[in-house]
């Protein structure tokens, strides 16, 4: 059995000791093995210039928010997923990073940029890899608006993702229903966490839908926070259940796949 909770607070705009600050209280409100926050949890989201971006970026493993979850991974003992900004020489990247209690850790930057991310962020590199969270659990990342792309979430379940860490700042309406689809196709568990509160930074404003969600391998919501207040919820899993990918005594999510049939480009 293990221990999964999803974080949901309303970062500050280009503050990264508050919102460290605030990660590590709601950390430490908790006992668990995984936590999953919200996309540009380091930083806030609304940005309006690339100078503004790169000066709450950092590069890992040397950045100094990286350093201070490491820290904090290892003294809670849980496994940790976080949106940051990320520098990788000039480059910025809208990435999440997995660090673990024992020090290993992985990067995911994201593929599908939204709106204007696209002017400030590189589409991410790093493709869709599995890594293992406490206790050797294989999970996936992916971040919020690569819902839209079924391939995504396929990628990761395909690879073996038992549990998929999905750090988002959500602002369509759509994605917290369309997740039970992607949780349901893949017999995966998913953790959708978002962010809460309307960010202001000039001309610029976009309003978030909290509802953050833990879903399990039928898609069915296990939990799921309201919509406009900071919370962080655990619950108790059984993440090899994902491994199991029968429908029915006829048919397999997976072995009854036809790629030969599919066109996906
Ligand atoms: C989003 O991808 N932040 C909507």
């Amino acid at each position: 059995m293990y221990r999964v909770s999803v974080c949901q607070f309303e970062p500050k705009l280009l503050d990264l000791d508050y919102n460290l600050k605030r990660m590590s209280e709601m950390i430490a409100t908790v006992d668990t093995d995984l936590i999953v926050f919200p996309e540009l949890a380091t930083s806030g989201y609304v940005f309006r210039t690339k100078e503004e971006v790169r000066s709450i970026s950092e590069s890992i493993p040397d950045g100094k928010v990286f350093k201070a979850m490491q820290e904090l991974s290892r003294v809670h003992d849980c496994s940790l997923v976080y949106g940051f900004s990320e520098l990788d020489g000039s480059k910025l990247y809208n990435s999440s990073a997995l660090v673990n209690p024992d020090g290993s850790y992985q990067i995911y930057r994201k593929t599908h940029l939204f709106y204007r991310e696209k002017l400030f962020f590189e589409p991410g590199d790093t493709g869709f890899a599995i890594a293992n969270a406490k206790g050797g659990i294989p999970i996936g990342m992916m971040i919020c608006f690569d819902w839209q792309f079924p391939e995504a979430m396929r990628s990761l379940a395909l690879q073996g993702a038992m549990i998929v860490c999905h750090p988002s700042n959500l602002v369509l309406p759509w994605c917290q229903e369309a997740m039970k689809t992607r949780s349901l196709e893949n017999r995966c568990y998913s953790i959708t966490s978002n962010r809460i509160g309307t960010e202001i930074n000039g001309d610029q404003k976009e309003t978030f839908t909290g509802a953050s969600q833990i879903l399990g391998i039928k898609g069915e919501i296990l939990i799921r926070l309201a919509t406009d207040s900071e919370d962080i919820a655990t619950l108790v899993i059984d993440p090899r259940l994902a491994q199991d990918k029968t429908v029915t005594p006829h048919n397999d999510a997976f072995t009854d796949r036809r790629p030969d049939m599919y066109i996906l480009g």
